[in-house]
């Protein structure tokens, strides 16, 4: 059985400098992130060696399962299909070139460190052995994909002799049964798609510019927060905590005893910033200090482990966009923390600029699936 991905790796991370350096590159690509309270979809259209917006939307998926906007939803293909449908048509998709976004939560990502310098001929027979043990299905259900992390890079310092190397290999496994959901959304919306990428690559092909300090990235979805450590373009350590954007509205719902339609009003409304009560203010902390606590205890451990210090912070996901979310993450952080702004990868007329920079976090995924489809 073969395990591999269509690398995932190969046209995307490394060429985070480069573009549009391939040249069976498409002129139009579509990004597609299906969250699990909205899709956010980006055209984006290759002119002149830039990327120019075309297009973007996004679509709640809670009223496609009888819920409020902004609930975590958990659709059929179908109804997932018809959403897809919906927003492209609402937003004037005209490009049938897509690339779809894996969810965190439907995949796994580690890294291996293996004894002695391997040759990247044995990987292909070594890594679905050793990934057994972080793999909790067995290992004919996954498909595998991995990189090398180049020995220059490597973050452990000093130089080694021969018997101390190591090969450290990142590795990503997604569910079969998930790219065979998402092999089937595409083809129920005739669209046509050679690959996919783990929405962490999205993310950081679309949010960053080159840095030497580890970069710390936290994506605020609705249902879950999912946070990296991303040194060189390379995703070096990566978590979930099980808490995202949709438990505040629920909890300003149940403390405030209003419906879930009032408390996500609340919530964008007043998020943690002061407001004469501070009741939603103080509600909203509670799971956003909840959160940092444990982004908190792995960046302290990370630091002390490389002894490096992190450099940055950079939000994406809507949930990014709760007022008062980015003076409070500099306070708990105490270093720069920015907004990621993908869209200024892209070119697009300036009386929009104001909106895409308040759109980007949302849609950071999405832009940067489209960008990699034109690279
Ligand atoms: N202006 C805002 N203020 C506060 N929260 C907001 C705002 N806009 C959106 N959100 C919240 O962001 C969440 C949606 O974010 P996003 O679209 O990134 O989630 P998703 O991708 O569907 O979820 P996931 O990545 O967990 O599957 C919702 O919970 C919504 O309430
Ligand atoms: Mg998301």
């Amino acid at each position: 059985m073969d395990n591999s991905l269509k690398k995932i790796f190969s046209d995307g991370l490394n060429k985070l400098s480069e573009v549009f350096a391939s040249d069976k590159s498409k002129n139009q690509s579509l990004g597609i992130d299906i969250g699990s309270s909205a899709i956010k979809v980006v055209q984006l259209k290759k002119k002149n060696g830039k990327a120019v917006l075309e297009t973007y939307g996004v679509i709640s998926l809670g009223p496609y399962g009888n819920m409020e906007v902004g609930s975590v939803t958990n659709l059929s293909t179908e109804v997932l299909a018809q959403a897809l449908k919906d927003v492209m048509k609402e937003s004037n998709v005209t490009t049938k070139s897509a690339v779809m976004a894996i969810p965190s939560l439907s995949s796994l990502i580690f890294n291996l460190s293996l004894p002695g310098n391997i040759p990247e001929s044995q990987l292909p027979k070594i890594i679905p052995i050793e990934a057994r043990k972080y793999i909790p299905v067995p290992i004919s259900e996954v498909s595998l994909d991995w990189l090398v992390i180049p020995q220059e890079e490597s973050f452990e310092g000093e130089v080694k002799n021969d018997t101390e190397k190591k090969t450290e290999v990142l590795v990503v496994a997604i569910h079969n049964d998930t790219l065979s959901k998402y092999r089937d959304i595409l083809k129920k919306t005739e669209l046509q798609s050679d690959s996919f990428e783990m929405e962490i690559f999205s993310n950081i092909r679309s949010s960053f510019v080159h840095d030497t300090l580890p970069l710390l990235l936290i994506d605020f979805g609705a249902s879950k927060t999912k946070f990296s450590i991303i040194e060189e373009g390379i995703v070096r350590d990566s978590h979930v905590v099980n808490r995202g954007a949709q438990d505040i509205t629920k909890n300003i719902a149940q403390s405030l005893g209003v419906s879930f339609e009032e408390a996500e009003k609340l919530k964008r409304l007043i998020g943690i910033e002061k407001s004469a009560d501070g009741k939603v203010e103080s509600i909203a902390k509670l799971s956003i200090d909840y959160i940092f606590s444990d982004v908190n205890s792995i960046v302290l451990a990370y630091e002390k482990k490389y002894n490096k210090n992190i450099g940055k912070v950079v939000l994406v996901g809507g949930g990014a966009l709760l007022k008062g979310l980015l003076d409070h993450a500099k306070e708990n952080f105490k270093i720069e923390v920015v907004f990621s702004n993908p869209f200024f990868k892209t070119e697009a007329p300036a009386f929009l600029t104001p909106i895409l920079e308040v759109s980007g976090p949302e849609f950071s995924v999405a832009v940067g699936l489209a960008l990699r489809q034109l690279s």
